[in-house]
């Protein structure tokens, strides 16, 4: 039997980035589109691009940076989305409208208010009027899953009609089954025949853990796209995991005689990618890139393994990209090879940004007796995804004990300015992180803090990561490295800091922060 390409449609920027805690800033958007292009992901979802002027912005630059995929941005069916949609899309080179409409009883009558003839004919007509700007158009039929079969039909041969040249049929809340969602496409495929003259997706959400389940029986059903993210992250329960996907087909190409296009040796670090810029991590056993997923730990695996890896190994962890403790450079170790080894870990910095992870380097390989792959990675990443460092810390000088008040002393630059403050809290890094307020003079809450390591061993790098809440409630996470833990802590902070300053210069907001900000001003 021959062996049917699948297509992968991430949506890690635009489903996965609009749930809690994982909103990313430009320079981070685009750094994550780059590395799905290296991934050799089919389609870059890179936003919603009339939800926000920050979304447009970086839908836009995505669109006009990647080359090797196709670049959609999501729409409702309304003429003024699909205008501003084409807009951020028309400078991509193979672009593409995502436009979307409810077609589930619920969500017609109570979100859309709208009667079902309504609702086919504004499909039709906005599918029609996409079509005008561009050849490659997706419609999805959100909740399809929970839709009336017979009416779903109608629409979907009514929007092929008019142009659509991908129809998906999503499972918005996560409700069906495996077994189900294989009889659905079936089904739809002989109710709506022109769905075999099209590409046909799925794209499943996890909300009872079947996500991948789900888009994998789609696959067996005859569809040719699955819609996913990266770590599967995404409202709710999530979007159904690319990485678990991608390696169900890949590992048992002989059940499903289709396969992706991916470069599986990119999948840990997109994985770690995601990681570090949003600070959500990946639970220790999660499928393919937890920090467990392949540890042998039991003594009679461990011999299995030994003995032959096939005993309790189903993929390897090379096909992924997990290298584990890969000794690299050491502190002679020059500029020239320290660029080369970058650019084989699959980063392009420019002479500034490798200027400074190379400085980063040197002081890091004379404090770290081993510095391995993993640290040049997460030293690396952090660089290019850095923004303007409006504020630097100079030095900080900490008094702590368990019989006194801790106090910090902070001195930090601000436009060329030094600022020096003292302050007092429980613990060392409260103290610090009061000192780091004062200076920048707002009110800011501590939403998370998390200390953790990026290798194993006692002069192993600190990995910290911050979250700050401004008074009208957006979200900045911060990341800091050092083999210090309270350097690392104040690095993140003050990174935390100077992403929101970025933020609110670059109109990266989102409109519910605008809309409460703009409310505030009016009372
Ligand atoms: O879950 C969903 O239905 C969606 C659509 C907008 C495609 O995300
Ligand atoms: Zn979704």
């Amino acid at each position: 039997m021959e062996t049917r390409k699948i297509k992968i449609f991430d949506t890690t920027l635009r489903d996965g980035e609009q749930s809690p805690g994982c909103s990313m800033n430009l320079k981070e958007k685009i750094e994550m589109a780059k590395q799905l292009e290296r991934m050799r992901v089919d389609v870059i979802e890179a936003g919603f691009a009339i939800s926000s002027q920050g979304d447009f912005v970086s839908v836009k630059t995505i669109a006009e940076t990647v080359k090797d995929c196709t670049v959609a941005s999501l729409a409702r069916a309304s003429e003024k989305d699909i205008d501003r949609a084409w807009e951020a899309v028309k400078g991509a080179a193979d672009p593409r409208i995502h436009l979307f409409l409810a077609t589930s009883p619920l969500h017609m009558e109570y979100k859309l208010h709208m009667a079902p003839d309504d609702v086919y004919e504004m499909a039709v007509a906005m599918t029609a009027y996409a079509a005008k700007y561009c050849p490659n158009i997706e419609f999805s039929a959100e909740d399809a899953t929970r839709s009336n079969w017979k009416f779903l039909a109608k629409v979907i041969e009514g929007v092929i009609a008019a142009g659509a040249t991908t129809v998906n049929l999503p499972d918005t809340v996560g409700y069906t089954l495996p077994d189900e969602h294989y009889a659905f496409f079936m089904r739809m495929r002989e109710m709506a025949p022109s769905l075999n003259d099209v590409t046909i997706s799925s794209h499943c959400h996890n909300d009872l853990g079947l996500g991948v389940a789900n888009s994998l029986a789609a696959i067996r059903a005859g569809v040719s796209q699955v819609e996913c993210t990266v770590n599967g992250i995404g409202e709710r329960a999530g979007n159904a995991a690319m990485e678990e996907i991608v390696m169900g087909l890949y590992t048992r190409k002989d059940y499903y005689q289709a396969e992706t296009g991916i470069a599986t040796s990119e999948i840990v670090r997109s994985s770690s990618l995601l990681t570090r810029i949003t600070g959500v991590k990946v639970q220790p056993n999660k499928a393919i890139v937890g920090e467990n997923a392949f540890a042998h730990e039991a003594g009679i695996h461990q011999h299995g393994v030994m003995q032959n890896r096939a005993t309790y190994e189903i993929m390897t962890p090379e096909s992924v990209g997990l290298n584990k403790n890969n000794l690299v450079l050491g502190k002679h170790s020059g500029k020239h090879a320290f660029k080369a080894r970058v650019a084989s870990l699959g980063y392009s910095l420019d002479d500034a940004e490798l200027e400074m992870a190379f400085e980063k380097f040197k002081s890091l390989a004379d404090k770290k007796k081993t510095v391995y792959d993993r640290d040049i990675e997460a030293l690396v990443a952090k660089e290019a995804v850095q923004v303007p460092r409006i504020y630097r810390l100079n030095s900080f000088v900490i008094n702590s004990g368990n019989t006194i008040t801790s106090t910090a002393v902070l001195k930090m630059t601000h436009n060329d300015r030094t600022i020096e403050k003292v302050s007092r809290g429980e613990g060392p890094i409260d103290a610090a992180f009061k000192a780091i307020e004062k200076i920048v003079g707002r009110e800011l809450a501590l939403e998370d803090y998390q200390l953790g390591s990026v290798t194993e061993g006692e002069d192993a790098l600190g990995d910290a990561l911050v979250k700050i809440k401004t008074a009208d409630g957006a979200v900045f996470s911060g990341r800091g490295l050092s083999t210090d833990v309270i350097e690392a802590s104040i690095h993140a902070y003050v990174n935390a800091v100077n992403k929101m300053i970025y933020a609110e210069k670059e109109g990266m907001y989102s409109d519910a922060v605008l809309e409460k900000r703009a409310a505030k001003r009016s009372r």
